[in-house]
C-alpha cells in the first residue's frame, strides 16, 4: 500500500513568526492524529526551513524546498543548491512548479537535473508535471503530460522508486478555485502510472506515489483522495491555515485506514 502524502507548498508566503506560530501549532494538533500512513509535508520559503525544521524535529512532520539550483555551488546569485538543503537535513524538494516554468522559463530538461541533483543528495523530489488550460481545450493533456515525463526522466539515471514523488498539477485548476473532477484527475494519474510502468518498472509504478494539486481543498480532498491512483496532494492555499491543513490530514487519515 503506498502511503498518503500531505504536501503543502507555501510558495511566497508568511513571516518567520507566522511560520513558527504555525509549527507549534500543527506540532501540537498533531498529536491527536494517529497518522499511520500518512506524510504530512510542508514546504515553506528557504529562509524558514531551518526554523520550522527545529520546531517539527521530533514529529512525523517533514520538510520540503519548493525548488533547487541545476548546480551544486558556485556563483549563481540567489541560488540554492541540494547539497546546502542536504547540510540541514531537509528530505524533500518540490521541482518543475508551474509557477517555476511560467515566471523562470525552466523546461523540463531541467528539472530532470533537478530532480537528479536531489537524487545525488540523498533528498525525495517532487517531480510536478501539468498542462495548460489551451493545451486541454486542444485534447493534448495525454501527449503533454507524457512529453514532459519523458524529457524529465530521460535526465534521471537509475530511478529508485521509494525516492521519487510526482505531483499532476492542472495549471489551469491552480489558484482558481476551478478543481479537476476527481475523474479527470484520476485518468492523467493513470496515464502517468502507465507509463512509469511502461518506461521505467512495474516497481516504480506500483511504488511512486503521484500526488494531485490544484485547488484542493478540505471539502474536495476526500473524493480525490477515493481515486485508485491519487496517493495524496500538493496543496498551495488551504496549506497555509492551520485548521484547513489539520482537516486535510484528517481526511487522509481517515481514507488510509
Ligand atoms: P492551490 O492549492 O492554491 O491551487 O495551489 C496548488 C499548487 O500550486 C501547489 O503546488
Amino acid at each position: 500500500m503506498r502511503r498518503i502524502i500531505v504536501a503543502g507548498n507555501w510558495k511566497m508566503n508568511k513571516t518567520n513568526q507566522e511560520v513558527t506560530d504555525f509549527f507549534t501549532q500543527l506540532k501540537e494538533e498533531i498529536k491527536s492524529l494517529n497518522l499511520n500512513n500518512v506524510s504530512p509535508i510542508i514546504a515553506p520559503p528557504f529562509i524558514y526551513l531551518q526554523n520550522a525544521q527545529q520546531i517539527a524535529n521530533d514529529t512525523e512532520i517533514k520538510l520540503s524546498a519548493q525548488d533547487i539550483s541545476e548546480h551544486d555551488f558556485g556563483a549563481y546569485t540567489g541560488e540554492v543548491s541540494a547539497p546546502m538543503l542536504k547540510s540541514i537535513n531537509v528530505e524533500y524538494s518540490i521541482v518543475g512548479h508551474s509557477e517555476r516554468r511560467e515566471y523562470h522559463n525552466e523546461i523540463d530538461m531541467q528539472v530532470g537535473i533537478k530532480a537528479q541533483k536531489l537524487i545525488d543528495n540523498g533528498i525525495t523530489p517532487i517531480i510536478c508535471v501539468g498542462e495548460k488550460e489551451n493545451e486541454r481545450e486542444m485534447g493534448m493533456t495525454e501527449s503533454v503530460i507524457l512529453s514532459q515525463l519523458k524529457l524529465i526522466f530521460d535526465e534521471m539515471k537509475a530511478v529508485d522508486p521509494t525516492k521519487i514523488i510526482i505531483a499532476y498539477e492542472p495549471v489551469w485548476a491552480i489558484g482558481t478555485g476551478k478543481t479537476a473532477t476527481p475523474h479527470m484527475a484520476q485518468e492523467v494519474h493513470k496515464i502517468i502510472r502507465q507509463w512509469l510502468a511502461k518506461n521505467i518498472s512495474n516497481e516504480a509504478a506500483n511504488q511512486i506515489p503521484i500526488l494531485y494539486g490544484g485547488s484542493v481543498k478540505p471539502d474536495n480532498f476526500e473524493e480525490l483522495l477515493s481515486q485508485k491512483d491519487i496517493d495524496g496532494g500538493l496543496i498551495g492555499g488551504a496549506s497555509l491555515k492551520i485548521d484547513d491543513y489539520m482537516s486535510l490530514l484528517n481526511t487522509a487519515t481517515k481514507i488510509s485506514k
